[in-house]
């Protein structure tokens, strides 16, 4: 994966950010042996990002689409306060076994609920749910679909995080279902008069999304 940075200063980036809890350390280190994408993780300093962000946003509930081997969920989840809960979506069975082997094991892991679907099915149940901090990490072809329902979803004044948003700069000249779903999904959010934005140049683009 290509980001917008130069690889030597995400390196740099990463290695200047909190070091990783030694079971993230060990989770990470699994997903690399045992996965074919594991730089689909969010990585260090986007970890230590989201759950900043989760932390100083006070969030006690969170929904994350896209859980893969857990990061993500496990950084997120160390920002919620002890009575803080986070459920995250993952539709593929052998990804969500491989996050709850690190999320059982983890001090904070009875802080995170994992949920096995297909994430657009499992947001429809979702009758009388509502959350402070929302994190879309999934299938990028959803995206517009995700950004409407979890806008329905999140709390008024509170923040949405998606990721991807610039998707290795496609996004400029997008020619592929992907591209063209998130540079969709931008364009809504830009035209949004329900939100405040801004679209970081973080890592492969986070757009931030503040309900007002
Ligand atoms: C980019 S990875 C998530 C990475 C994770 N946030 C992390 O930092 O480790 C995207 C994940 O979304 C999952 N996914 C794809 N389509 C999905 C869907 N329709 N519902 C739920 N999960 C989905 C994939 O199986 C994959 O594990």
């Amino acid at each position: 994966m290509a980001f917008i940075c130069p690889e030597e200063i995400e390196a740099y980036a990463e290695e200047h950010s909190s070091e990783l809890h030694p079971i993230l350390e060990e989770l990470v280190e699994f997903t690399y042996k045992n996965t074919d994408l594991p730089q689909m993780m969010v990585g260090r300093a986007e970890g230590n990002f989201l759950k900043m962000l989760v932390e100083i946003s006070g969030a006690k509930r969170v929904l994350e689409i896209g859980t893969f081997t857990g990061f993500s969920a496990l950084m997120m989840a160390q920002g919620l306060p002890e009575d803080g809960k986070l459920t995250t979506i993952e539709v593929n069975p052998e990804y969500a076994q491989m996050a709850k082997s690190f999320i059982e094991r983890a001090p904070w892991g009875k802080k995170i609920e994992v949920i096995v679907g297909d994430a657009r099915k499992v947001l429809e149940e979702f009758k009388k749910e509502s959350f402070d901090f929302i994190f879309i990490d999934a299938d990028k072809s959803s995206y517009p679909y995700y950004y409407e329902k979890c806008l329905e979803l999140l709390k008024k004044g509170r923040l949405m995080a998606i990721d991807n948003a610039l998707w290795e700069g496609k996004v400029l000249e997008p020619d592929d279902n992907r591209s063209k779903a998130i540079a969709r999904m931008n364009e809504m959010i830009k035209e949004d008069p329900r939100v405040e934005k801004v679209l970081l140049t973080v890592r492969d683009g986070i757009f931030l999304v503040r309900k007002i």
